[in-house]
């Protein structure tokens, strides 16, 4: 079985080794590297899975804003990366993780989004439906671009806060 913990608790390293087996190495050039460049990950909504003394697997979530076209902004938390080792993987572990990061989250009040697969995020409550009109810096899929807790369907771009 695995504990969930504090991902501040594990060395940078291995998080980082953990992120290049589930990834690649390529990572660094996607989409969302480029949403949170500059950023610094929500300590208290970031968490490792460690098994046996083992990091197997790993959530970010990083505080980002749609910036609306008509002047608001609105504050969100992007998720990401969630990663599993991939010895690990389809034993739960990713799941865990993400529901431990939705429970935390939800009390401030903030959408959350990702970009990720929707076959495998929509068990969380999250779809492509508010974010039509939302532009990153980047190339996206429309379709994998997701959403959950009453996400602003307004045109905008998501960046920093
Ligand atoms: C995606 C990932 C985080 C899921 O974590 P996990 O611990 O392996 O998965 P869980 O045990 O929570 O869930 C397993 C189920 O999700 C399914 N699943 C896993 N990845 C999926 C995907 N990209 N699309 C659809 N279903 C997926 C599995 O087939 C399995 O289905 P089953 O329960 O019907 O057998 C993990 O596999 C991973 O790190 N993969 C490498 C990185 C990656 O490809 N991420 C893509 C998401 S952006």
């Amino acid at each position: 079985m695995f504990d969930l913990v504090p991902l501040a608790d594990m060395p940078a390293g291995e998080v980082e080794s953990l992120l290049d087996a589930a990834f690649g190495t390529d990572r660094h050039g996607r989409t969302a590297y480029r949403v949170r460049a500059g950023m610094r990950a929500i300590p208290e909504l970031s968490f490792a899975a460690v098994e046996g003394g083992t990091l197997v697997g790993s959530i970010q979530c990083w505080p980002v804003a749609l910036a609306c076209d008509d002047g608001s902004r609105v504050p969100m938390v992007m998720v990401g990366p969630v990663a599993v080792s991939p010895a690990r993987q389809n034993v739960g572990i990713g799941r865990a993780l993400m529901w431990k990061a939705i429970e935390v989250a939800q009390p401030r009040g903030e959408p959350l989004m990702l970009i990720g697969d929707p076959e495998y995020y929509a068990q969380f409550g999250f779809d492509a439906e508010a974010t039509g009109q939302w532009r990153l810096p980047g190339p996206f899929e429309q379709r994998r671009l997701l959403a959950r807790d009453r996400a602003p369907d307004r045109a905008g771009m998501v960046g920093p806060r």
